[in-house]
């Protein structure tokens, strides 16, 4: 855990126009910067960022946050990524808070990274260096039509052809060569201990911030009782089934293109990614995870996969793919002819055609197995009906229901079966698995920090009818403009009686709370922060940890893009002003809003009295609700008339 004070010291270090500054082309227009938004598609700029405010905010796509949610949107970071992100970039240390046991964990883990870096180093400078290197390994890349910026890239090495190269050399250097047993970089026989990887050409597998986590090495000689790669074992910083290979290199691309290639080999990703297909990764002969599948989807739903055109690849494909339907992916797949790899056929066709390939010749998973199954059922009624139960299972995998009737829909009139049958198994289905969910013993679930827990509970209200309710959007506009002033001017004493605004406004909102959702529970959170002491200044939100909660409150504090010099000479000068009317805003807040909750109220009020009369016109209640709709006109007609403004009787 990074320990509060230092989290204040990180974002008050931030520089929110430096920060978005590394990510998109910003230019000065009046107090603000503006720029073409990285979040969404556009040819005119409207994202802006307030250098005085710390935020930024999209006027297009409506993306808003802090220096921190950018990283968090941008790249993807969690919360404490972005803060280290921003603590390294700003000179921050940062001490995090751990237990003692965890202390020496990470202790350990640092100096396994540490291990891997040297020999890492090592293998490069065995390529690039040494005579044997040169002629075995580099030779080998170069006729494999590498070039040495990829090689560079992906920090590729070669491990001598010996058994003591790497021990000797660690051992030289004086590295524990206990560390290196541990990650596998040696092996020991009785007390003589050996080099694990040699005469190969050696691929680093980089964690997420281009760390190395493990090592994998080909073969070069033709020799029948060698695997072709082999690879680092397991160890305290590499978990096999959660990484990718190239997920540190392809991030960027995959995030840009919101897509990513899967494919199953370390050639396929270098051959693409120097062809300039960037965002392929490889899950490495093995099948894919859930994990691995969770790690793509921090980037993007949208997956392709390419797969050997012979049928083994593919029946190895179709089963890997259910598993990334059911995390709610998009999965097309493109089929490459008859014995080639991705690597390969790129190097045969090139670049262009690879791409075009790739845009034109995928196809939608579904669709893709409903077609290739039909063909191998093609006449057989039985195996056809084999064939619907197959497709109808990976449809009710699609948690999405809109998606997955489209599906159906399209699987309907190519398999020639109903719409209404399909539905109907696919239903089944989805039903059989939640009973034995339910059966099935309570698995241990993920238990995610209790801050950000008690921070959604209080974001999203359980209770469906609040979030189901339209909200009139006149009452709306007033919730927001409430919000603004209290998160803006909440500290702020009006009048001889010194009173605060956020007094002021807490004596009306607690009683009529807001209506729409959003803003309910930004008002919840802001009256919890302010009661326990945490909340100061209008800074607060935009900062928030949950990037919801800065976005409203960035959104409600409406930073404006379309400000010009002038205006920002004008509103230093207005700006005393704007306080000194401050009295005048809050009570005409508090009575606009005050008329808007009554109206409301007695429209309500009229509804119930309607619904009642038609069940029963003799009701009691008719009568109580009668006087109460008296109450509250009689309410409404004072408050406009100290008010004085015109009042529309009736709200249509
Ligand atoms: P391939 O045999 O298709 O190799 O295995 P490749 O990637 O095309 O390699 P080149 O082009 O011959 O150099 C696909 C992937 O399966 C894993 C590796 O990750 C490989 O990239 N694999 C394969 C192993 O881990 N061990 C093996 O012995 C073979
Ligand atoms: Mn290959």
């Amino acid at each position: 855990m990074i320990p509060p004070q230092t989290v204040a010291q990180i974002i008050d270090a931030a520089d929110i126009e430096d920060v978005v500054g590394n990510f998109v082309d910003l230019k000065p227009r009046g107090s603000n910067r503006i720029g073409l938004c990285p979040f969404h598609n556009e040819k005119t700029p409207s994202f802006s960022v307030s250098p005085s405010k710390g935020i930024y905010k999209c006027f297009g796509c409506g993306k808003a946050g802090s220096a921190v949610n950018f990283l968090m949107e941008h790249e993807k970071y969690t919360y404490p990524e972005a803060l280290r992100w921003l603590g390294e970039r700003y000179n921050i240390e940062i001490q995090e808070i751990e237990s003692k046991e965890g202390k020496e964990q990470k202790k350990a883990r640092d100096s396994l990274f540490l291990i891997n870096e040297f020999a890492r180093d090592y293998f490069i400078q065995n390529l690039m260096e040494s005579d044997e290197g040169r002629k075995i390994g580099l030779s080998y890349f170069k006729e494999r039509g590498y070039r040495e910026e990829i090689i560079k890239k992906f920090e590729l090495g070669y491990a001598m052809d010996s058994f003591e190269a790497l021990t000797n050399t660690a051992s030289d250097k004086s590295y524990n060569l206990d560390l290196l047993l541990k990650l596998g970089l040696i092996k020991q026989k009785e007390t003589r201990k050996y080099d694990f990887f040699r005469g190969r050409v050696m691929f680093p597998i980089h964690n997420l911030s281009g760390k190395v986590l493990a090592f994998a090495g080909r073969v070069l000689k033709k020799d029948p009782k060698a695997a072709k790669y082999v690879n680092s074992p397991e160890s305290d910083i590499y978990n096999k089934s959660a990484v990718l290979y190239g997920m540190f290199q392809a991030r960027r691309a995959i995030r840009e293109q919101d897509r990513c290639l899967l494919v199953e080999g370390y050639t396929d990703v270098l051959s693409l990614f120097q062809a300039g297909i960037e965002n392929a990764v490889a899950s490495s002969g093995t099948s894919l995870t859930v994990d691995q599948i969770r790690l793509i989807n921090r980037f993007t739903p949208n997956v392709t996969m390419l797969y050997d055109g012979d049928s083994a690849g593919v029946k190895a494909a179709l089963r890997g793919v259910d598993l990334i339907l059911e995390q709610g992916l998009n999965v097309r797949i493109a089929q490459l002819p008859d014995g080639e790899d991705p690597d390969s056929y790129v190097r045969k066709v090139g670049a262009a055609r690879m791409q075009e390939y790739l845009s034109n010749d995928s196809k939608d998973f579904i669709l893709f197995k409903a077609n290739l199954l039909l063909k191998e059922a093609e006449g057989d009624p039985i195996k056809k009906a084999g064939v619907v139960n197959s497709i109808v299972e990976s449809i009710s995998l699609i948690p999405d229901p809109i998606k997955r009737s489209i599906y159906i829909k399209e699987c309907s009139s190519l398999l020639d079966v109903s719409e209404e049958a399909i539905a109907n198994a696919s239903n089944k289905q989805r039903s059989n698995k939640r009973k034995k969910r339910q059966q099935s013993v309570a698995a241990p679930t993920e238990q995610p920090s209790p801050t950000a827990e008690a921070v959604k509970a209080v974001i999203l209200p359980e209770n469906p009818n609040a979030a189901a309710k339209v909200v009139d959007r006149g009452i709306q506009v007033v919730e927001r403009e409430l919000l603004e002033v209290l998160i803006r001017f909440g500290h702020t004493a009006l009048g001889e009686s010194e009173e605060k605004v956020a007094d002021i406004l807490r004596k009306t909102l607690d009683q009529f709370p807001p209506k729409a959702p959003l803003y309910l529970s930004l008002y919840e959170l802001y009256t919890k922060e302010m009661d326990e002491g945490r909340y100061r200044e209008e800074g607060f939100f935009f900062h928030h940890q949950e990037s919801l909660i800065s976005k409203i409150a960035v959104d409600v504090c409406d930073v404006r893009a379309d400000v010009s010099e002038n205006w920002e000479k004008k509103h230093r000068i207005f700006t005393p002003k704007e306080e000194e009317k401050l009295d005048k805003r809050v009570m005409d807040l508090v009575n606009r809003y005050r008329l808007l909750c009554l109206q409301d109220l007695k429209a309500e009020k009229e509804a119930e009295m309607m619904r009642i009369h038609k069940e029963d016109p003799t009701s009691d209640e008719i009568r109580l609700l009668m006087g109460q709709c008296q109450q509250i006109s009689t309410w409404i007609s004072e408050l406009s008339n100290s008010y004085g403004t015109v009042i529309h009787r009736e709200r249509k």
